[in-house]
C-alpha cells in the first residue's frame, strides 16, 4: 500500500505517494492545494502508462531522489557502488515520520545494505527544505559517486529558466532562456560557491516577470562544489535536482558511517518572482539567521576602510577617518585587510594573524578605543582559511596546505590554502582568531575567502572539498560560539560566497568587489530575489569608482545602496564639502527608513526604458519608500506613470521627494514640483492604477520618494 504524505504551508503544498518499493513519488509542488487528496486519489493519478516497446510494467519517472539500473532512464540522483558491484540501489519499506510541517521518509536497501533518509520540512512564508542522509549498513565501503540533497518537480508549463552566471566583480548576472528539453548540468568545481555559478535558478511559466506568472525556485546552501540538474521527464515536467558534487573517489562510506547532504530549499511564488523571493527571505529570516543576543538589531551603517587605504594602514590616518566617518553618522568602523603579518601587498602574511608592529606600534588597541570613543562599533577583516607560502605559519607547517604530493602548488593571488580537515591546522587557525577577538573590542568580523580550489586533496591523495568545506563550516561554528556576540560578513573576493550555507553562519554578506551603482543596480537586483535586503552590504565609493572608472554623483551612489545594509567605502576625509553634507544627509534618510527597508515588503521592477524601481512598502500599508533610477539615457520621450503596489487603495497618501540635492530632472513642471513636494494627496488606488507623472531623470541618476498615508 503507498502512503499519501501532504504538507501545506503558506501558500504553498507538497504531495508525495511513498511506495512499498521505489523511490517517494512527486505528485505535487506548487500553489497550496485546498481540497485534501486521499490515497486512493492519489494512487489513480499516479498511474502513468508506458507505450508500445516500453517496459511492460512503467517505472515512476516523477520522483525524489530518482535511482538508476531498474528502469528509470533518466538522471540518476543517488549512484554508487561497492568496488564493482551493487550499482543498483533500490529502496524498499519506507517508514514515514511527520507531523504538520515536516516529513522524514526512510527505507532500505537490503540487498547492497543501505538506509537512506530524506528530510522535508515547510517553513513559514511557504518554503520548503529537503535533505537526505545515507548509512552504510553493509560491511565494506560503499563508494558513493553522487547524492543528490533533494529534487524538485515544475509542471510542463514551467518553460522558461532563469539561471545566474558571473564573475569576480560581476557576480548574479541573469541568464534568461528557454528550458531545454533534454538534461541540463550546472556544475561548480571551484570549491567555493563561485562568482559564476550560483547554486540557485528558477523555472517559470512562459514570461514570468517581477511581478507576474508562476514561479518555482531552489537553491543549495552549500559553500563548496555543487551540481544542479534539470532533466526533463518524458511527459513535459520536469526534475531539478541539487546536490553536493563530489570528485572520484571523494565519498566513500566506511562500514556503519553515513553521508549527510547539504540543505536544498525550494519556494513557489504565484505571482513572478517578487512573490517567490518573499518565500525566500522569510526562510532566511526565521531558519537560518541567528542574531548575536537573538534578535536583529537595525544594521549599523559601515564604513569599511578597504579603497579608502588597501594595505596602506596608518594609524593617524585611520583615525581622522574614523572622526569623519562618525561626523557622517557611520556606525561602524571595520578595518579591512592589511593589519596583520608585513602584509603590504597582497603577497605575504596570511596565516599569521598577529598585529603588524610596523603599523600599529602599540597594538589595535588605541584605533579600536578611538573609534569606540566615537561612539562607533569596530569590525576587523580576516581570511582564516588562507595562507601564502610567504608567511610564518607556511615557513613552519608546509605540509598543511590542500595539496596532492607529485602535484603543483597552483597560487592564486598568492596564496595557498590550508586543509582544515587535519585537525591540528583548524585548532591553530582557532587558535589564532580567537585570540584576536578575545584580546580586542570587536563586534564583527569580514571573514573572506579569495580564492577558487585545485589540487584540493588530503595527505593521502583523497579529494577534499566537501571534507574542507565541512571543516571551514565547523570553524565558523566554533568561532561564533566562543564569540556570540561577533556578528560575521561572509565574502569571497566580492559575492563567492553568498549562499544559504554560509548565511546559517553569517548576517551580511559582501555581494561584490564592484561598487559602481550602475553594476551593482543588476547584481543586487538578482541576489535580492534569495537574499533580504538587511543581510546584502551595499556601500558609497569613491568617485571616479575604482572598477569601472565612471564618475557618478553622489546622489546616484547612496540611491542604489540605501536600501541594504548601507555603508561607506572611501576615505570620507578627502570628501568635497558639498559632498560630505549630502552623504550625511543620505546616512540620516537611511537611518530613518531603515526599519521600513528591512521590515517592509520589497518589489522591483524590471528595467523599462533605463529605469529601474526598488520599492519597499510598510506591512501596514501607512509608509512606502521607492527608488527611481535612471542607469542609461532614456530613449523615449517620457518615462511611463509611477505604480507603486502594496498601498492602501483607500488611504490619502503624501509623497515627498528625499534627495538633499536637486535631483537631476531634464525638466519638471510646477505640478510635478508641487505633487512631489507634498502638495497633493493622492490615494493609493490613483498611485497604483493611475500612477505618477514624473520628471524625466538624466543617466546615472535618481530619486527618492516618500509615500505617507494620512488616512482615509
Ligand atoms: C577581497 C574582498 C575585498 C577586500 C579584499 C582585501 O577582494 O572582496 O572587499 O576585503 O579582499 O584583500
Amino acid at each position: 500500500m503507498s502512503q499519501l504524505v501532504q504538507l501545506d504551508g503558506e501558500g504553498s503544498s507538497i504531495a508525495l505517494l511513498v511506495p512499498e518499493t521505489g523511490m517517494p513519488l512527486l505528485l505535487h509542488w506548487g500553489v497550496r492545494l485546498t481540497a485534501p487528496l486521499d490515497n486512493a486519489t492519489a494512487e489513480a493519478l499516479a498511474v502513468r502508462a508506458s507505450r508500445i516497446n516500453g517496459l511492460d510494467e512503467s517505472v515512476a519517472a516523477a520522483t525524489l531522489l530518482p535511482t538508476g539500473g531498474l528502469g528509470f532512464f533518466g538522471w540518476p540522483a543517488l549512484a554508487g557502488h561497492r568496488s564493482g558491484r551493487d550499482f543498483i540501489q533500490s529502496l524498499t519499506g519506507w517508514d514515514v515520520v511527520r507531523d504538520e510541517k515536516s516529513a522524514t521518509l526512510a527505507a532500505r536497501d537490503d540487498i547492497v545494505g543501505l538506509r537512506l533518509e530524506i528530510n522535508l520540512e515547510l517553513h513559514p512564508g511557504g518554503a520548503l527544505t529537503m535533505r537526505s542522509g545515507l548509512v552504510n549498513e553493509g560491511r565494506e565501503p560503499f563508494i558513493l559517486d553522487r547524492m543528490m540533497a533533494g529534487t524538485m518537480m515544475v509542471p510542463e508549463r514551467a518553460t522558461e529558466l532563469l539561471t545566474f552566471d558571473g564573475m569576480w566583480g560581476a557576480e548574479f548576472q541573469p541568464i534568461r532562456g528557454v528550458r531545454p528539453a533534454s538534461l541540463l548540468l550546472r556544475e561548480n568545481r571551484r570549491g567555493r560557491t563561485s562568482h559564476n555559478r550560483y547554486p540557485a535558478l528558477v523555472l517559470g511559466t512562459p514570461g514570468f516577470s517581477e511581478n507576474a506568472g508562476e514561479v518555482w525556485g531552489l537553491h543549495l546552501g552549500w559553500s563548496g562544489n555543487h551540481v544542479v540538474a534539470l532533466d526533463s521527464l518524458d511527459d513535459g515536467r520536469c526534475l531539478v535536482h541539487a546536490g553536493e558534487l563530489f570528485e572520484p573517489g571523494e565519498w566513500i562510506i566506511d562500514a556503519g558511517d553515513e553521508y549527510r547532504s547539504p540543505v536544498v530549499t525550494m519556494a513557489y511564488g504565484a505571482g513572478g518572482l517578487e512573490s517567490l523571493a518573499r518565500s525566500f527571505h522569510a526562510y532566511v529570516r526565521h531558519a537560518l539567521l541567528a542574531w548575536p543576543g537573538g534578535r536583529m538589531r537595525p544594521r549599523p551603517v559601515t564604513l569599511n576602510t578597504w579603497e579608502g587605504n588597501y594595505f596602506k594602514h596608518d594609524v593617524e590616518r585611520l583615525k581622522r577617518q574614523a572622526e569623519a566617518a562618525a561626523a557622517l553618522g557611520v556606525e561602524r568602523f571595520l578595518l579591512d585587510d592589511g593589519w596583520f603579518g608585513c602584509r603590504d601587498d597582497d603577497r605575504s602574511s596570511l596565516g599569521d594573524w598577529q598585529v603588524d608592529r610596523r603599523k600599529y606600534p602599540d597594538g589595535l588597541d588605541p584605533l579600536i578605543a578611538h573609534v569606540r570613543s566615537l561612539g562607533m562599533e569596530f569590525g576587523l577583516w580576516i581570511e582564516p582559511e588562507m595562507v601564502n607560502p610567504d608567511s610564518d605559519l607556511y615557513r613552519a607547517h608546509p605540509d598543511w596546505v590542500l595539496g596532492v604530493e607529485g602535484r603543483p602548488l597552483v597560487l592564486s593571488r598568492h596564496q595557498l590554502v590550508l586543509d582544515l580537515t587535519r585537525p591540528e591546522a583548524a585548532d591553530h587557525v582557532f587558535a589564532q582568531i580567537d585570540a584576536v577577538l578575545a584580546r580586542h573590542d570587536i563586534s564583527s568580523i569580514k571573514w573572506d575567502m579569495n580564492r577558487d580550489l585545485t589540487a584540493a586533496g588530503d595527505r593521502i591523495g583523497r579529494a577534499a572539498t566537501g571534507r574542507q568545506t565541512r571543516a571551514v563550516y565547523a570553524l565558523m561554528d566554533r568561532l561564533r560560539s566562543a564569540h556570540p556576540a561577533v556578528e560575521i560578513e561572509s565574502c569571497a573576493s566580492g559575492g563567492g560566497r553568498a549562499d544559504f550555507g554560509a548565511l546559517a553562519r553569517a548576517h551580511r554578506v559582501w555581494l561584490s568587489d564592484c561598487t559602481d551603482p550602475t553594476e551593482r543596480q543588476r547584481i543586487q537586483r538578482g541576489a535580492s530575489i534569495f537574499l533580504p535586503p538587511e543581510v546584502v552590504g551595499a556601500h558609497v565609493s569613491a568617485s571616479p569608482n575604482h572598477q569601472t572608472h565612471r564618475a557618478q554623483t553622489m546622489g546616484y551612489r547612496a540611491l542604489v545602496a540605501l536600501p541594504f545594509h548601507f555603508g561607506v567605502e572611501l576615505d570620507p576625509v578627502g570628501l568635497s564639502e558639498a559632498d560630505r553634507r549630502e552623504l550625511a544627509a543620505w546616512i540620516t534618510i537611511h537611518k530613518r527608513l531603515r526599519p521600513l527597508f528591512h521590515g517592509g515588503r520589497p518589489f522591483h521592477r524590471d528595467p523599462d526604458d533605463g529605469r529601474s524601481l526598488y520599492g519597499v512598502a510598510a506591512l501596514d500599508r501607512r509608509q512606502a519608500a521607492v527608488l527611481v533610477t535612471q542607469e542609461q539615457a532614456a530613449i523615449r520621450e517620457l518615462p511611463p506613470p509611477l505604480r507603486v503596489p502594496g498601498l492602501d487603495a483607500a488611504a490619502r497618501y503624501r509623497i515627498r521627494l528625499l534627495n538633499p540635492a536637486a535631483p537631476d530632472f531634464i525638466r519638471q513642471t510646477a505640478a510635478q514640483s508641487d505633487l512631489l513636494g507634498g502638495g497633493r494627496l493622492v490615494t493609493g488606488e490613483a498611485i497604483f492604477r493611475i500612477g505618477l507623472p514624473l520628471p524625466a531623470l538624466r543617466p546615472q541618476s535618481g530619486i527618492l520618494l516618500e509615500f505617507e498615508s494620512q488616512g482615509a
